[in-house]
Parts: structure tokens; C-alpha cells; sequence
């Protein structure tokens, strides 16, 4: 079979193709239909097909002879932890937690949010949510207690879910703290909080709210799997959209089911029984998908690594873990690579071990630089893999699809289009542009089974941000061009959103925090290049008339700011204070401008800039200030 033909098949005959790949999966009841629009005019997939997520990462592979292979690995260098759980312990620890949440009043339908470090617990709390059709909304430990309130008030979850703290290198997170805060914060209060102590950080417990994790399990009854649609919400998770508000990207059980079980083979090349590694957090969508779902419906071994790619302890870390584990497939961001290439740039530790196990390295979450893709080609002698996805699809959408056929691999490209994407690069009109020439990356509706059916409790938000501006089309907020072959190359996002080390970030969320400095009298927050973390925010700023405050002043109490109100992941640590802002003369500012700026890209002066001099005299600042870099090719 040729990628050509797959693909073609899975465009032309999409309702057969996505009924043949739902047969690899164990339904309780088959699908009567594949796709179909449901009563707000909505793609939808698998009408009333039943199933449970966690019996398919579970249940299954123990019934099926499968239960005495390890699921899951926990390596944690930053508490010196080591553990596995073959799928028989894991589901028995699944099934306990099921329990306390059933005990807690939990059911199908019902929200959890879950805050938690990268612990087996927090594996176990997922898939106990799906379990019983519990929706989990996990929120990264990165974000300060404002997001985390965000998140509380939108998902009105019945419990929240925690641990006493996190390790970051050396440092203790205390996530209590923040969950205290967040709390007092949010409107809408969870019925309880269910509390994880780890060893080096004892939470104090709020008497009648706080629960603490081990006394529950001590007393619980083991919970069974309950049925569910398969258009049954599987879980929200949280992402950056254009405006300060985070999107709640929901994900279906059935059409994810399909989508990560047919992902495994065709564009992983995995095999079940397999290690497959991604080295991410459960908070992102790669943790959810590639972490815990996909390799566990897949029946691969999964690892679960608290630590980082350098100083836990050193840049070997990643070839240590490839060597103790035998992985197969390894998935990171870009990132991670040049952070270990820095460290190590002639791969003396990689030496150190024994990496003949890896087949693939596949790398995604944001642009991956010629430079960085040669660099571990040639380091670990296998193809490495770009791939682009977005939190909204759950599952790659360009890629090479090694489990078909390995197409030569175009560095700087993403690949080709995955099986059922219909990928589309539109000029501003929407129509399409030739080969060669940038425009917005858009694809066909329906999008593929996995991708996001809507916006949790907000279907209007999900039409205006994905669909409307394109009739026909989901609309990516991605820029691109395709070249002569069929080879797509993302060139970066066209909106708000920056991708600070692979993490989504939005701008507008940063910038509404800096415009509450009482000093500021307008600003704007840009995400410029950077050579290690891909892109990094900064802020321009205009103070108020009067006000006699030094750069680095205002610098430190913003950096403060933006750590306590969006999280240190934000990594906003530059701040330039500026006469004016370039601005439309209906007073919008061109940040897209101040970018090119920044990135020493070239760029045409807009006609409805209200004064073009302004873009000079920036150019000035940040040569001034050293700020900015060209894009890495
Ligand atoms: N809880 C609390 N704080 C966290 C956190 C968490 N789960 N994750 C990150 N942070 C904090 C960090 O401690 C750091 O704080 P600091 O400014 O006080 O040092 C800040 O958020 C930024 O973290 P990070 O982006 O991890 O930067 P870093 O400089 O510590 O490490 C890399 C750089 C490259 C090693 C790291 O970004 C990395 O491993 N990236 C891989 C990308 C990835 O996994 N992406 C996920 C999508 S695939
Ligand atoms: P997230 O929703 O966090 O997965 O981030 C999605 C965004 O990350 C995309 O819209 C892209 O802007 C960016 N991204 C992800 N993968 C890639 C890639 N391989 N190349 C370029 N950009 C990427």
C-alpha cells in the first residue's frame, strides 16, 4: 500500500474508510452510522456506537492476554523514583480510584478538573474519570492560580483533583498553594478536593473540602466501566485561543478511540506490545494523546517521565531512558532537542548508551528548524519526523505516515496530509494559492474523527473562531505553503498565539495582565524569535504621562505580574518601554508588524498605518535593546 493510495481512499470514500478503521477497536455496540451532523448542524462521528475509553486502554488488553505487560513506566530523576505497573496493576488501581470518585458522588457527565505534577496518579485519575464517563479537564502545572480559576468557573467541575506539589529540577511547586488561590478566585467551587501528599511537600487539608488521596483509597470499593456514546464528551482541555478566555477544546470517546488507535500504526509505525515514549506533560494534548491514550488503546508500553531533556541530571537523559526502556518511538518538541544539543552539542553522552532500540524520533508543537532536525538525524542515525498538529485536532494532521510507507523526508516541511485531512492553502479571499506561495492553512469539514466536535458550553465561540470565516473549511490560525511535491511547510501562526518551548500561549492573556500595571498606558505583547525556546513574549510598553518609573523597575514588577497571573511557563521576561505603538488609524496596533520587526523579516508598510515613522523608530529600540533575532531557517 502507498501513502498516495491510503490517503486518496481516505478522501474519497471517508464513511467506508473510518468504518473499516472503527473495526480495530472494541465496541460494546457498533456504530449504526459514521459521520452524520447532529441537531445544531454539527459534525459528528459513530452514531451510537458504544464504548469506554479506559475498558479499551485497560479491560481489553488484560482480557486479551496482555495483562503482564508493563503499561506504564514512571521515571521521575527529580525524586529519584522509579515504578511500573504491568495493565493488570494499572487497572486495579484504576478501578480503586473509580471507586473514591464514585464514592464522591462522580458519574457520567460529570466535570473534574485535575492539577497535577507528572505522577502515575494523575494517569490514574484520568482514565478512572473515563471509567465512569466522567469528563476530565486536565490543567497544566505551569499555569498560576488566575488560569486555573478560568478553568474551575467554565467547567463547573463536581471535584478537583490534586497533589501536595511538583518538582521542578530542584525546586518544589507548592500546587496546594495555587489550587488555595485559584479557589478563592473562582465562583464556582468543586463539592471536594481530592489530595495526592507526595513525599518531600505535605499539603495542609481544608476540614469538610479537602480529602486526602491514600485514606480514600484505603477505604474504597473497586468501580466497574460504565457505557458511553461514542459522541460523549471524553474530556475538555484548555487551550489559547486569540483573546485572554481559554478555548475548551472537547474531545469526543468514540471518533479519539479510532483516530489515536489508527495513528499508532499508520503514522507512528508502531506495534502493540511496543515502548513508545512522549516526552511532554499530561497537561498538553501530546501527554493526552501520546502519553496515556495512544500507545495505552494501542497496547504499547507508555513511560511517564518528571524531568527534563537537560540538568535531570544531565543531556544524556533522554538516551538513558531510550536505553532502559528499549522505546521505539520517541515523540518531543524541537525544543527539548536544541536544549540538548546546546548542552551537548557533539552528542558525547549519547555515546554513553546503548539507543538501538529507536526507530523514529518524531518531533511537533512548533516549528522545527533544519538545523535541529539534521542534527539529531545524524546523531541517532533514524529519520526524524516533523509533524503538525493543534491541541483542537488531538491527533497529527500533517505528517509522514511511516506505519504506510516512509516518504524521503523534506527538512523544513511537516509532510503530507494525513489520512482523511483535507489540507488547503487559501489566500485571505479563500482561494486557494499555487504551489510555492504562502497563505492560511485551512482544512475541509468534516474534519476526521478525534478532531474536536465543539467548544465545551460554547457552540457560537466554536462556529466564530474554526468555521464561519471559511464556509467549508476548518480554519487553523497557521500560516503555509505547499511546494510542487505535496510537501507542506508550516511557517508559523497567522493570530495571537506564540509557542514558547512547544507551549501554546496566548499574547492577548499576557498583554491584558501588563495593561493592569498602573503605570501602563497602552502596550502590546509580541512573540519573537528565540534560538532555544522557538519563540518568547515580549512587551512593549507606553507609560502614562507623569509616571517616572526606570525600565528595569517596571521590568521586574511585570515579569512579576505575568508569573503570578498566567504562570511562570509564560517565560515573559523582556520588557521595552516605548514612545508609541505602531496603530492602524482606526487604532488597532500592528503587532503582526512589530514581529517582522523583531525577526529582521522584511515587511511592507500597511497603507492604514496612521504613522509610518513609528516603524523606524522601533527598528532603532530593539537594535538598541538587542531584541530579536532572525528566524532559525
Ligand atoms: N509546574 C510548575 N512550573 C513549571 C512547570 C510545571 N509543571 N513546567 C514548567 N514550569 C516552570 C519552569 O520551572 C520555568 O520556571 P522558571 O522561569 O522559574 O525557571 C518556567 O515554567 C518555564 O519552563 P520550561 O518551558 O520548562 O523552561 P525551562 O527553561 O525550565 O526548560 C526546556 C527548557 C527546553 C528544557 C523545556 O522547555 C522542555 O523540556 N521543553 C520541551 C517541550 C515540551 O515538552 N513541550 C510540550 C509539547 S510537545
Ligand atoms: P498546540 O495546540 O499546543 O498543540 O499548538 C498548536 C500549534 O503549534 C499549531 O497551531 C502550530 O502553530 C504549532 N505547531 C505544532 N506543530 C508544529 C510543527 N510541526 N511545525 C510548525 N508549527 C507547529
Amino acid at each position: 500500500m502507498t501513502y498516495q493510495d491510503f490517503y486518496r481512499r481516505s478522501m474519497s470514500e471517508p464513511d467506508a474508510f473510518w468504518r473499516e478503521q472503527a473495526e480495530a477497536i472494541a465496541w460494546f455496540k457498533k456504530p449504526d452510522e459514521i459521520h452524520f451532523k447532529d441537531e445544531k448542524g454539527l459534525h459528528r462521528w459513530y452514531k451510537n456506537g458504544k464504548l469506554n475509553t479506559c475498558y479499551l486502554a485497560l479491560d481489553y488488553h488484560v482480557e486479551n492476554g496482555r495483562g503482564e505487560q508493563v503499561a506504564l513506566y514512571y521515571d521521575s530523576p527529580v525524586t529519584n523514583t522509579k515504578k511500573q505497573y504491568t495493565f493488570s496493576e494499572l487497572l486495579e488501581e484504576v478501578r480503586l480510584f473509580a471507586g473514591v470518585l464514585k464514592g464522591k458522588g462522580v458519574s457520567k457527565g460529570d466535570t473534574v478538573i485535575i492539577y497535577m505534577p507528572m505522577i502515575p496518579e494523575t494517569v490514574i485519575a484520568v482514565l478512572a474519570c473515563a471509567r465512569l464517563g466522567a469528563i476530565h479537564s486536565v490543567v497544566f502545572g505551569g499555569f498560576a492560580p488566575r488560569e486555573l480559576a478560568i478553568r474551575i468557573d467554565d467547567a463547573k467541575p463536581e471535584l478537583l483533583l490534586t497533589a501536595s506539589g511538583g518538582m521542578e529540577i530542584d525546586r518544589a511547586i507548592d500546587y496546594m498553594k495555587i489550587v488555595n488561590a485559584s479557589l478563592e478566585e473562582a465562583k464556582h467551587q468543586p463539592e471536594a478536593c481530592i489530595v495526592y501528599q507526595r513525599d518531600f511537600i505535605t499539603a495542609p487539608l481544608k476540614a469538610g473540602r479537602d480529602f486526602d488521596w491514600k485514606a480514600l483509597l484505603a477505604g474504597a470499593e473497586p468501580a466497574e466501566y460504565v457505557e458511553v456514546e461514542a459522541t460523549d464528551p471524553l474530556y475538555i482541555l484548555y487551550t489559547s485561543g486569540t483573546t485572554g478566555r481559554p478555548k475548551g477544546v472537547v474531545r469526543d470517546n468514540g471518533g479519539h478511540a479510532v483516530a489515536l488507535k489508527f495513528s499508532m500504526k499508520y503514522i507512528y509505525g508502531a506495534e502493540p506490545g511496543e515502548v513508545y515514549w512522549a516526552a511532554s506533560d499530561v497537561g498538553w494534548v501530546v501527554g493526552h494523546s501520546y502519553i496515556l491514550y495512544g500507545p495505552l488503546i494501542h497496547g504499547c508500553s507508555t513511560i511517564l517521565y518528571e524531568g527534563k531533556p537537560v540538568r535531570t541530571p544531565d543531556a544524556g537523559a533522554f538516551w538513558r531512558l531510550i536505553e532502559e526502556y528499549k522505546v521505539r518511538v520517541l515523540f518531543t518538541a524541537p525544543t527539548a532537542i536544541r536544549a540538548i544539543k546546546k548542552e551537548d552539542p557533539n552528542g558525547k553522552l549519547k555515546q554513553q548508551y546503548d539507543t538501538s532500540s529507536l526507530k523514529y524520533l518524531f518531533l511537533a508543537g512548533e516549528r522545527c528548524d533544519v538545523a535541529t532536525l539534521e542534527w539529531s538525524e545524524q546523531l541517532l542515525g533514524i529519520p526524524v519526523i516533523d509533524h503538525w498538529w493543534q491541541t483542537e485536532s488531538g491527533w497529527p494532521m500533517l505528517a509522514n505516515m511511516v506505519g504506510v510507507e516512509l516518504l524521503p523526508i523534506r527538512p523544513g516541511s511537516a509532510g503530507k496530509p494525513v489520512c482523511g485531512y483535507g489540507l488547503q492553502i487559501s489566500g485571505p479571499d479563500g482561494k486557494p494559492m499555487p504551489a510555492g506561495q504562502e497563505g492560511i492553512v485551512l482544512i475541509e469539514t468534516p474534519l476526521p474523527p478525534g478532531c474536536l466536535p465543539g467548544l465545551w458550553n460554547d457552540t457560537n465561540r466554536f462556529i466564530s473562531s474554526y468555521l464561519s470565516a471559511y464556509p467549508g473549511y476548518y480554519f487553523t490560525g497557521d500560516g503555509g505553503y505547499i511546494d510542487e511535491e505535496g510537501y507542506v511547510f508550516i511557517t508559523g501562526r497567522i493570530d495571537d498565539i506564540i509557542n514558547v518551548a512547544g507551549h501554546r500561549l496566548s499574547t492577548s492573556a499576557m498583554e491584558e495582565v501588563v495593561a493592569s500595571h498602573p503605570a501602563v498606558a497602552e502596550c502590546a505583547v509580541i512573540g519573537i524569535n528565540d534560538r532555544m525556546k522557538g519563540q518568547i513574549p515580549v512587551g512593549f510598553v507606553v507609560l502614562k504621562g507623569g509616571v517616572n518609573k526606570s525600565e528595569a523597575e517596571l521590568e521586574k514588577e511585570l515579569v512579576q505580574m505575568v508569573r503570578e497571573k498566567v504562570g511562570p511557563v509564560a517565560a515573559f521576561k523582556r520588557v521595552a518601554i516605548t514612545q508609541r505603538l505602531p496603530k492602524t488609524r482606526s487604532g488597532k496596533i500592528l503587532r503582526r508588524i512589530m514581529r517582522f520587526i523583531a525577526d529582521q523579516e522584511p515587511y511592507s508598510t500597511p497603507s492604514t498605518i496612521e504613522d509610518g515613522s513609528v516603524l523606524g523608530e522601533l527598528e532603532m529600540l530593539m537594535k538598541a535593546k538587542g531584541i530579536g533575532e532572525p528566524k532559525a531557517v
